[in-house]
């Protein structure tokens, strides 16, 4: 009896190690450094109700908690989603340890102040970045220019000041950049254009960005352009031509000055917003032959008969109104 009991102990032991082993290794994906980073995210935003999941307690295998992914192969996190949150604090430093994030996105977290971190340069993986719809304020820092990796940059509706920083075009894919919706100032840097291999989806609108498009953007053929809603000015017809494929193009509500009739516009074009400009000229015969889905010229300084022909009659009045002296139909002012 006195030597039964150990022999059965130990069995018991055997028997529990091997389970567990078996549990870490087979069903525990996460990464001991992974878990680690994620309570320590978790503390410093003050343990929200967002992520009750991420606790030990509950289930130690931490690509099972909310808010992130991890990837099938190597089991470390590469995703990290916070959203619809009141939660209040800063972008935790933290962030920085979980060195295989692919994808950060902070969404709708109202409340989440202070700037964009430093620590993002120890993610070197990065290649998805997008806080939107945050309390953030303060600057695009240059260094973002050093996440060589990045394909997407989504930071609008936030409350970023300052320039965009010229940094931007030291990423090599960068694909998407999207800064709509802060108080930013400055020029756009005309250095963009080493991005121009990349079909670029730019959208710049609803900030406070002065002076002129940069020549040199001549050479970037855009996927999508946004600029409404700042105070630009000049020319835009570097940004038109034969071959650009750009299909969608606002610029709605700037100050931008040129003549409209000397455009060549390009067959790939869908929509255009020019309103609220100080567009002179006449609008070009071209625009007969597109497949257009939105047209807007309003409030600019056009003259001449509206061309004729493909969707142009479809549209209402409202897309001719308020030029200097644009005539014929939809307008109803007949053409002298
Ligand atoms: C983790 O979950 C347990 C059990 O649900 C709970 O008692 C504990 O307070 C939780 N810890 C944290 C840090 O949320
Ligand atoms: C996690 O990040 C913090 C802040 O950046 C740092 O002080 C800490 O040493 C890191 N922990 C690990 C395990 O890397
Ligand atoms: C979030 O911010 C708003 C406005 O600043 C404030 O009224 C609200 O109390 C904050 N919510 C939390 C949970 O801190
Ligand atoms: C960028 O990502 C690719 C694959 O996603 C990876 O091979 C490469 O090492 C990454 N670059 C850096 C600087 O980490
Ligand atoms: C960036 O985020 C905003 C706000 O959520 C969204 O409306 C917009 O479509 C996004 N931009 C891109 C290019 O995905
Ligand atoms: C248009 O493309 C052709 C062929 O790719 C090229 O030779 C020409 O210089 C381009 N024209 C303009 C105005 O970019
Ligand atoms: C064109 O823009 C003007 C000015 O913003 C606006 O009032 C009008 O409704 C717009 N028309 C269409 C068809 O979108
Ligand atoms: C002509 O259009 C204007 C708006 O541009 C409208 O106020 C007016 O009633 C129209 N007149 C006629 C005769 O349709």
């Amino acid at each position: 009896m006195a030597k039964m009991l150990p022999v059965t102990f130990l069995i018991g032991t055997i028997f529990l190690a091997f389970h567990s082993s078996v549990a870490d290794s087979k069903t525990v994906k996460c990464h001991p450094e992974d878990r680690e980073a994620l309570l320590s995210i978790k503390k410093a935003l003050n343990n929200p109700y967002l992520l009750a999941s991420w606790n030990t307690s509950i289930d130690v295998d931490c690509c099972k908690w909310y808010c992130l992914k991890c990837d099938p192969t190597t089991h470390r996190v590469y995703d990290l989603y916070l959203q619809n949150s009141d939660l209040s604090a800063k972008i935790p430093p933290e962030i920085g340890n979980l060195t295989y994030l692919r994808e950060l996105e902070l969404h709708k977290l109202p409340n989440m102040t202070g700037p964009i971190p430093t620590s993002l340069l120890r993610l070197p993986y990065l290649n998805f970045l997008r806080i939107d719809w945050t309390g953030l304020s303060g600057p695009i820092p240059d260094f973002l220019g050093q996440l060589k990796n990045l394909t997407y940059l989504n930071l609008s509706f936030n409350k970023l000041t300052g320039p965009i920083p010229s940094s931007l075009s030291q990423i090599p894919n960068l694909g998407t950049i999207d800064v709509g919706r802060n108080q930013l100032t400055g020029t756009i840097p005309a250095s963009l254009v080493s991005l121009k291999g990349n079909n670029l989806y730019f959208k710049v609108s609803h900030n406070l960005l002065t002076g002129k498009v940069p020549e040199s953007f001549q050479e970037i053929d855009f996927g999508w352009i946004e600029l409404s809603r700042n105070r630009l000015e000049g020319d835009l017809s570097m940004l038109f031509g034969k071959n650009k494929t750009t299909q969608i193009m606002f610029f709605d509500r700037n100050m931008f000055e040129f003549d409209f009739s000397k455009l060549e516009i390009h067959s790939a074009l869908t929509s255009l917003d020019l309103s609220h400009n100080k567009v002179y000229g006449q609008i070009p015969e071209a625009l007969v032959g597109l497949e257009l889905q939105y047209l807007n010229v309003s409030y600019n300084r056009l003259c001449g008969q509206i061309p004729v022909g493909g969707r142009l009659q479809s549209f209402d009045y409202t897309t001719y109104f308020h030029n200097r002296c644009l005539c014929g139909a939809p307008l109803n002012i007949t053409c002298p």
